[in-house]
């Protein structure tokens, strides 16, 4: 169970630590998902001298100098790590590479008899490189600002080490699930140490915070009981969060259970996170009164709400800040940000979170 909000609990003085301590801060903190990306011009330009998109993640310097391109043009209070969910999959030993235009390509593990090919003892020298970049960015970030670590939650990332790549129905990650439930529970096993891994790594390398991206836990969400939800997506993120809390007692876990509705209040009960990041479908009235008791809350502006900007991005955003920016509350995106995102709307809508509270 989660203890109650512990305001002003942080022993920093970081607005996004003390908002995920428990404490209400007007302006909120805010960042957004995937900041660093491709509707930044200095983002795109590194990006094509850079070779693949995995060459860009696994190369300290120029990960650094990514995960602090969005920093310096709009003074978020929190950098995130620029890296991907699919990096534990290549520590473990599974072929993973980004197609232009296709998305994630990995050399699918259709069941349990194709487990062997995967070994965790080698992941933390594979992924050294992105550790490196943890430590670089810390060296140089401003100090009122929080360096994010992340990871996919054990679902997310097996759904696409199944498929082969993005998905729509989970067809084949589902069967196997469904059908040998005992053999996909050691896929998801395995993830469960091998995220611990990858997280408490980018802690010893100075990571303040963490998140935790369960993208595809919709997938389970449809079903007219939450056990598959709660076995497949809620126990393993469960399970991390406490290995975590056992290793580094101090690092706040932020937790996005993708789209799953009103299942969201048992991640709020039995998650263990400090908070959690909610999508955009989430009502603005419900999280404040079903959540926000339980514990801070981040989101949820619709990331097309920002690629259209003018009075309804104003609007939308006030009304957020109105609602949730009553208790402690960390103003962000409910999904990514979208490439083709305007400048300009991301200086508004940082100006617009500054301006605070409405009264
Ligand atoms: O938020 C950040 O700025 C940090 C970096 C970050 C990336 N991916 C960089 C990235 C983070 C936190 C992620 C998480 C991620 N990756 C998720 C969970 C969050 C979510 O969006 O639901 C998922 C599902 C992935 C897997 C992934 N990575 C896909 C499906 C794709 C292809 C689709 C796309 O947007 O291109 C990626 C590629 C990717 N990851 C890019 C970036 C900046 C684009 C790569 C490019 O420059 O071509």
């Amino acid at each position: 169970m989660n203890s109650p909000p512990r305001a002003g609990r942080s022993t920093s003085d970081k607005p996004l630590l003390r908002v995920l301590a428990g404490e209400r801060l007007n302006p909120p903190p805010f960042w957004l998902m995937r900041q660093a990306g491709r509707y930044l011009p200095e983002y795109r330009s590194l990006r094509a001298k850079a070779g693949t998109f995995l060459d860009l993640c696994l190369t300290p310097d120029l990960a650094t100098e990514v995960t602090l391109q969005p920093i310096r043009r709009y003074g978020m209070d929190a950098a995130i790590l620029f890296s991907d969910i699919l990096v534990v999959p290549l520590g473990l030993g599974q072929a993973v590479s980004f197609e232009e235009g296709r998305g994630p390509v990995l050399e699918p593990l259709r069941d349990a008899s194709e487990l062997s090919r995967l070994r965790l003892d080698g992941m933390r020298e594979k992924l050294a490189p992105v550790y490196r970049t943890v430590r670089q960015v810390v060296a140089a970030l401003p100090a009122p600002v929080t360096m994010i670590g992340f990871a996919g939650a054990p679902w997310t990332v097996a759904s696409y080490m199944v498929e082969g790549g993005s998905s729509r129905e989970f067809a084949i990650a589902r069967r196997w699930a469904n059908e040998d439930t005992d053999g996909f529970q050691r896929l998801i096993d395995l993830l469960v140490e091998a995220t611990v891994e990858h997280l408490s790594a980018q802690v010893e390398a100075g990571a303040e915070a963490l998140q935790i991206f369960d993208s595809w836990a919709n997938a389970w969400a449809a079903e007219k009981t939450s056990a598959a939800l709660r076995r497949w997506c809620l126990e393993p993120c469960r399970r991390i969060i406490a290995k975590l809390e056992a290793r580094h007692p101090h690092i706040p876990v932020i937790l996005f259970p993708r789209a799953v509705g009103p299942h969201l209040s048992l991640f709020a009960k039995e998650s263990g996170a400090a908070a959690l990041s909610l999508d955009d479908s989430v009502p603005l009235a419900w999280a404040r009164a079903t959540l926000q008791p339980m514990l801070p809350l981040q989101g949820n502006l619709p990331p097309r709400i920002l690629v259209e900007g003018g009075p309804a991005l104003a609007m939308q955003t006030r009304l957020i800040l109105s609602e949730l920016g009553q208790g402690p509350f960390v103003f962000n995106l409910g999904h990514g940000i979208l490439p083709e995102t305007p400048l300009e709307h991301v200086a508004e809508l940082a100006a617009l979170i500054r301006e605070g509270v409405p009264a």
